[in-house]
């Protein structure tokens, strides 16, 4: 039979994006209109601001979504969209675009968790069925906006088992490139300061003050599964203004590296002991999911995997092979996007299990 076919919104944040996917896991488009320009240099959303840009971009997205895609709205099997968690206001634009399509064209509506979505992103990623992930699974969702470890059960349970008690691993990574005085770069700031760590130090680099290259970096909330990642560049700052002179080359440079170190090793600490709170609950994990921007920092993913390897080899799991398989989703469909709203919308599309017309937004929504 014909695949399913789901025209599916987003707008929970600042990106406004409409997407096609269809049930054996085409993503026919997948639009993301950012609004980068018009909030702060800190990352931070403004809603009114997010909300009129929601406004006047989600009819360009739906339009470009069903050019791209080669379809029209009868093509269309399906809507979902984001019900929640989000900004309300920007929820609800995508929202009532969603509901009155569907009403107007008595097309079934699905109502999604963004987070769910997030979570189940890999399941429409993974390159082939043998290397879909199986359930249960760990996402650890590393981005500007979140960080977050999620357990999938299944389909539809889920559980978070850490989230960041102050800001996300991306801001951190954002704020201390700023600080050290980086240049954006073509992949951003966070990538900026990834290249910055690895270069050649250059001959005219100047001396390193010696409580710089030894200072060590706190581990916030250790032995707890929460994030929190202030104090790492708060460090930062505040070795800069002991200095009390501008810092040589030298000096960035150790004191990026040690940030970098500090935030990737604090995500490998707290992925271990997510992997310890499912294992004392019964449930072993077999796959873990990095997803968001910062997945693509190529330090995280060589440390993760040596930690995984540990992690396996210290386990008292008697089952022969207690190797963790490790998977980074393309980074397009990690950030927020329409294509993962769709997919996670398509089990209760081909169930049945629609949504009304009239359903309420959840701008704060448990998982
Ligand atoms: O998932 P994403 O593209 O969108 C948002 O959630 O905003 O994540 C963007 C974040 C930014 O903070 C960016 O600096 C960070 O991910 N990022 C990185 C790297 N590439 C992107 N951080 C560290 N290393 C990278 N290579
Ligand atoms: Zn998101």
């Amino acid at each position: 039979s014909r695949a399913f076919t789901v025209l599916a919104l987003e707008s929970s944040a600042d990106d406004t994006c409409a997407a096609i996917v269809t049930s054996d896991r085409r993503v026919l488009s997948n639009v993301v209109i950012k609004q980068h320009q018009l909030h702060g240099p800190t990352g931070g959303i403004y809603p009114p601001t997010a909300i009129d840009a929601h406004q006047r971009n989600m009819p360009h997205a739906v339009r470009r979504a069903l050019q791209e895609a080669k379809m029209t709205m009868h093509d269309v099997d399906g809507i979902a969209f984001t019900r929640g968690p989000g900004i309300g206001g920007c929820l609800s634009v995508g929202s009532n675009a969603a509901k009155s399509l569907a009403a107007a064209l008595d097309k079934p509506l699905v109502g999604v968790h963004h987070m769910q979505a997030h979570a189940l992103t890999s399941l429409l990623t993974a390159p082939s069925a043998s290397t879909t992930p199986r359930f249960p699974f760990l996402t650890l969702l590393v981005s500007g906006g979140h960080t977050l470890s999620v357990l999938a059960t299944s389909l539809t349970s889920f559980r978070i088992l850490g989230t960041t008690a102050d800001e996300s691993v991306g801001r951190s990574f954002d704020k201390v490139a700023r600080i050290l005085g980086l240049e954006w770069g073509k992949r951003g700031l966070g990538a900026a300061l990834e290249d910055f760590c690895e270069a050649e130090p250059t001959t005219d680099e100047g001396k390193c003050d010696g409580e710089i290259s030894s200072f060590a970096f706190p581990h916030p909330m250790r032995g707890r599964l929460d994030f929190s990642f202030a104090s790492l560049h708060s460090t930062v700052d505040r070795h800069l203004a002991l200095l009390g002179r501008p810092p040589t080359l030298a000096e960035k440079r150790a004191l990026a590296r040690e940030f970098q170190d500090a935030a990737v090793a604090q995500l490998c600490a707290k992925l271990r002991l997510a992997l310890d709170a499912c294992a004392q609950r019964g449930v072993t994990v077999g796959d873990v999911v990095v997803s968001g921007g910062v997945a693509s920092n190529r330090y995280l993913r060589t440390r993760l995997r040596e930690s995984l390897d540990a992690y396996a080899a210290l386990s008292e799991s008697t089952t022969e092979d207690a190797r963790i398989e490790l998977a980074f989703p393309p980074v397009e469909l990690c950030t927020d996007n329409a294509a993962m709203i769709g997919w996670a919308a398509m089990h209760r599309f081909l169930a049945g299990d629609y949504d009304p017309y009239d359903i309420d937004l959840k701008p704060k929504w448990s998982i």
